[in-house]
Order: structure tokens, then sequence, then C-alpha cells
């Protein structure tokens, strides 16, 4: 029995779990109903162009794709791509980062490259990002900033090229694309790609800028298809020598 079904039979439950901290006179069930009225409809929809959908969908799931996009909620993955449920494997975050140490993203990477067997992977920054745009204006946040620290060192890296840019949003918008850049380096030389390819997998890591003002993907063609990344990752003797100095 779902946890819908037994909160209405038995609404004490709710107040005991601890599981909110208010509650309305319907414990939860009745409220977004237009929300629920519209997954109705769609599955109405669905269901009446293809009977089999929802079915076939249960019984696997084979994305060709990963989407590391941001969580900007004018940026919906499926619909700019024009893929259906089960087409596309998702992962958004704030500003569509992909850091080295972050298990979440780390996770969703493993699950597509080695269990999904993606063929592609797209980095997907957006113009207009508030993520980027928080990451260098300065102002305090709290957590975000931290979060946000690896576009502070994109734009430390290329400050001599972006502080030439006199027009603020377009400065901005040059750091969006800087930071896809960045993420598909990050995600082209993660051990998961790197093993994948090593194996002889098929798989190629892109990245892409979205425009809110038009709705067009660009290519900032990146594209990454090989262990190119490998020799990066190797030993490198001078760096021993500085750990042996540390040392
Ligand atoms: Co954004």
């Amino acid at each position: 029995m779902s946890l819908c079904c037994r909160l209405r039979r038995d609404p004490k439950i709710l107040l005991s779990s601890g599981l909110v901290a208010h509650h309305s006179s319907h414990y939860g069930c009745a409220m977004l109903d237009h929300l629920k009225a519209n997954n109705r409809a769609w599955v109405e929809r669905m269901v009446s162009a293809d009977p089999d959908f929802f079915r076939r969908l249960e019984g696997q799931q084979t994305p060709e794709y990963l989407w590391i996009g941001c969580s900007d909620s004018r940026v919906p993955a499926n619909e700019i791509v024009g893929l259906d449920p089960g087409e596309l494997f998702v992962h958004r975050n704030v500003a569509n980062l992909a850091p080295p140490q972050d298990a979440n993203y780390l996770s969703v990477l493993q699950f597509a490259v080695e269990v999904l067997k993606v063929k592609h992977i797209m980095v997907v920054g957006h113009y207009g990002c508030s993520g980027v745009s928080a990451a260098v204006d300065g102002k305090r946040r709290g957590l975000v900033d931290h979060w946000l620290h690896p576009i502070r060192e994109v734009y430390h890296e290329h400050h001599d090229s972006l502080d030439a840019i006199p027009d603020w949003s377009a400065r901005l918008d040059s750091l969006c694309e800087l930071n896809v850049i960045r993420q598909v380096r990050n995600v082209a030389s993660d051990v998961f790609v790197q093993e994948a390819w090593a194996r002889g997998q098929d798989l190629r890591v892109h990245g892409w800028v979205y425009s809110l003002a038009n709705g067009l993907v660009t290519d900032l063609d990146v594209t990454i298809e090989r262990l190119g990344y490998q020799r990066k990752l190797a030993p490198d003797p001078q760096v021993k020598t500085e750990v042996n100095r540390l040392d």
C-alpha cells in the first residue's frame, strides 16, 4: 500500500513519522491537484498515441545519451532535443558542473557509462546562467559559493580574455562556454570514461550551450572521443619530483 493511501486511512502516521513540519487538512494528498491532473492528461495522451508505451518503458531503459545540464527550469532536457522518456539519461545541478569529487555526478556517470553504455555524453550549459553569474558577482550566498568555486577557477584561468570583453553579460556568456569546455574535460578525463575508451567502448563527450533567448543549442565543437587525456593522467616525473620534495 502506498504511503498516500496509508495516510488517508490513518493520518496520524504523518504526525508521528515526523515526515512534515506542517500538515494540511488533507494531509498532503489533495495538494498540487493541477499537477496531478496534468499527469493524468499526459498519460492519456501518451497511451492514445502508443498503447504499449509504458509497458515497453517499464521493461527496459536503453538511452543512448547522458545529459549533464543546469537545474534551471527553463532548460528542460528532453523537450529541447525532442526525446521521449527512456531516451535520455539526465543529471542536472546548478551551473552544469561535473566535479570529480561529487558522488552524485560520479554515480550517474558510472551507471550511464558502465551499465547503460550510453554513446554520447553532452555537457549542456546555457547563456544567462544564474549559477555562472553568481560565481563571479562578488556576493556571498553561503553553501552555493563553494559549489560554484570551479567556475571562479575557470574565470581566473581565462581572466585576460574575459576581462577584455566590456559588456558584462557577454562576458558571462563567454564564461558559460568556458565552463562547459572545462566540464567536458572533467568528464573525458574521468577514470570511468577513460576505462570505457580503453575497453574500446563507443563513447563521445560533447560540449553544448543552450540559448534561453531562442531555444537553440550550439555545439561548441569540443567533442572528445578517444583516450586523448590518458597521457596527462600518466605519472609525470616532474610532478613526482615536486611530491618527493614535499616529503
Ligand atoms: Co543555469
